[in-house]
């Protein structure tokens, strides 16, 4: 009688566990059916997208895979950086000086989620306003308490929050300069405690070489990189102006036309070798919260490789995008894995390079159709995980499948 207890003791026990790697192995994949967002894998949300007939809930991609998680050590301008347009202009954000906000919007979460999601270059718009520097959305450098999100500390105080507790992450700053006041920029990044992370002017290569590796910028803790738009910010402040040492694709409608990829009016052709970095925009002169999900899915990756051959065969450092969460599937974060596998591995997917492996050995999976990054088994090897998806529960959902097929055998 005893021996029976325990064996069934045992069997319940056996069950319950199995029972419980069975629920981890329901985190759905990239594309399957999802109810809500907690029932999708890690780096996953549930989304549909109508503007291109997907009306399914399915479960879409809000992070990339780590730049650096396959081949480490490369220079900065080896690497490709989720970026987000207006970065501060949130969906359902009331202006702090309370007044009602008209300005568009053009994301739906905050800078701090966003970095969390993977998200590495920023785009602030920065004014004079109350005695002070803000976030504005405005017409004419003038900011307005109707255009006016916030005051830019709050932001850069996230920005440093974030850099100090992820010691190996990089992030970049394309301030589009309103800022007139003397010292204006340099006081608010002062007061912010972002100082300590400044990577200097003087070490940004002015001829179209490498920048310093990434493993160089941490370890001189030099990982926040901030460029203007302002020439006279360099002489003055000692602030990188930004089409000295970035070219960039036109922005807004313009920049959207299918087969082409001009220049903004302020940039160098973006086949000038004499600079190092590519900032590659696309997103529409209005937000638009229900088609961003059709840019940022196939247009999104077409236009990169429009963009590549007009940069002289270069894949974009940065790729700026509105509402960078939206997709058909995989959208902005997947044009970053592809524009790293290019980049650090010479694969068509950061998914398919092997880890500090010979340039051009890819490990293309050959199930079809695959999700792609999906097969990969982990990329938990690397320290620096902050904000990019983890893969373990491919894993989890192996074992989970195995245990419980021995349980019905059973
Ligand atoms: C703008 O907002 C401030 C509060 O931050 C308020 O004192 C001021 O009166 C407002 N100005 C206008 C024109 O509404
Ligand atoms: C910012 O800080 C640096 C060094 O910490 C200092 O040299 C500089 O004068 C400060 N600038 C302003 C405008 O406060
Ligand atoms: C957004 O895009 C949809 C689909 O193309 C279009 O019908 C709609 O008018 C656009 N909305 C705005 C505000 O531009």
């Amino acid at each position: 009688m005893r021996i029976d207890f325990s064996i069934q003791n045992l069997q319940i026990q056996v069950l319950l566990v199995a029972v419980s790697l069975f629920a981890c192995s329901f985190a759905l994949k990239i594309g399957e059916t999802c109810s809500s967002n907690s029932v999708c894998d890690s780096g996953l949300t549930c989304q549909t997208c109508p503007v291109s007939g997907n009306t399914r809930p399915r479960c879409a991609r809000i992070q990339p895979l780590n730049p650096t998680s396959k081949v480490k050590g490369l220079a900065f301008n080896k690497y490709s950086w989720l970026t987000t347009h207006n970065s501060y202009a949130r969906a359902g954000a009331k202006s702090s000086t309370g007044s009602i906000v008209i300005s568009p919007r053009n994301q739906d979460d905050s800078v701090t989620d966003q970095l969390k999601n993977g998200v590495r270059g920023l785009m602030l718009d920065m004014y004079d306003f109350n005695n002070d520097i803000w976030l504005c959305h405005s017409t004419g450098g003038k900011c307005f308490n109707f255009t006016a999100f916030q005051p830019a500390i709050n932001v850069l105080k996230e920005i440093q929050s974030f850099l100090e507790s992820n010691p190996a992450e990089i992030v970049t700053i394309f301030i589009e300069d309103y800022v007139t006041s003397t010292q204006g920029l340099s006081k608010v990044f002062n007061a912010s405690g972002l100082n300590k992370y400044w990577f200097p002017l003087s070490s940004m290569p002015k001829s179209g070489e490498d920048w310093p590796t990434v493993d160089d910028m941490v370890k001189e803790n030099q990982r926040l990189v901030v460029f203007t738009s302002k020439k006279d910010k360099e002489a003055s402040e000692g602030i990188a102006y930004q089409w000295k040492y970035v070219v960039e694709s036109q922005y807004g409608d313009e920049g959207m036309v299918a087969g082409s990829c001009p220049n903004r009016d302020e940039s160098p052709p973006l086949n000038t070798k004499t600079i190092s970095l590519i900032l590659q925009n696309y997103f529409p002169t209005n937000p638009n919260l229900t088609k961003a999900c059709l840019d940022n899915s196939a247009p999104l990756t077409k236009i990169m490789n429009t963009c590549y051959e007009a940069s002289g065969k270069r894949w974009p450092n940065f790729i700026a995008v509105d509402f960078y969460k939206l997709s058909d599937g995989g959208g902005a974060p997947e044009a970053i894995d592809q524009a790293n596998g290019h980049l650090t591995c010479g694969c068509d997917n950061i998914a398919y390079c092997k880890e500090n492996a010979k340039f051009g050995t890819c490990d293309v999976p050959s199930i079809a159709p695959p999700p792609p990054a999906a097969l990969e088994t982990s990329t938990s090897e690397n320290p620096s995980n902050a904000g990019y998806m983890d893969r373990r529960p491919v894993l989890q959902w192996l074992f989970g499948t195995f245990l419980a097929s021995t349980l019905v055998l059973w």
